[in-house]
């Protein structure tokens, strides 16, 4: 009888487990849909890439992104030339990083990508600049137009 009664327990608790990731499911597509967003990934595919480089690159990717949140703490600490330094050493533009990025570039003669990598690092070194001569606030303006550079390029390509 016991193991009827805990058969008929665990029967219901299963079925209903079940119809509540259905609907949650369901509700999550409904609220997609609302929003109107595209259903279908329309940026490009960076397909020269092999595997192992697109592990390498999202490991930069990660990089970038703790940089930035390095930089945000030493602007908020009011630590100026730290902002400054880690901006220039680790985003910031030259023909070394010019190199680096056009490993990822898709078309040889040059795409928006090789365009939206260089803007980032530019403004790397407009943040750094403006932090350096004691601007606070023109370097959270220059951080705010970096992440918004970051994001530019994220809507257009993708792996
Ligand atoms: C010129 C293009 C470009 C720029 C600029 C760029 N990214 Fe990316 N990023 C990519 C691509 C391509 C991917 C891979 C997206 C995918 O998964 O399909 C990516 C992925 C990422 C990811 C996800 C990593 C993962 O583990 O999946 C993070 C985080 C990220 N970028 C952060 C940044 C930050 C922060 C900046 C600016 C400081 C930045 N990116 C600037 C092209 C760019």
């Amino acid at each position: 009888m016991k193991k009827v009664l805990f058969a008929v327990v665990a029967i219901t608790w299963l079925t209903t487990g079940f119809s509540f990731a259905v609907d949650d499911h369901q509700m999550h597509n409904e609220v997609m849909h609302k929003q109107g967003g595209p259903t279908t990934d329309s940026r490009t595919e960076l397909t020269h890439i092999p595997a192992p480089m697109k592990v390498m690159h999202k490991a930069m990717m990660r990089q970038h992104m703790d940089h930035v949140s390095q930089i945000a703490a030493a602007l908020a600490a009011n630590d100026l030339n730290k902002a400054s330094d880690i901006a220039v050493t680790n985003l910031g533009w030259s023909q070394a990083r010019a190199q680096e990025c056009s490993v990822f570039e898709p078309v040889k003669s040059g795409s928006d990508y090789t365009i939206l990598a260089t803007a980032m690092h530019k403004k790397a070194d407009e943040l750094a600049d403006a932090a350096k001569s004691g601007h606070r606030d023109k370097a959270f303006q220059a951080m705010a137009e970096l992440i918004h550079n970051c994001n530019e390029c994220h809507k257009k390509f993708r792996h």
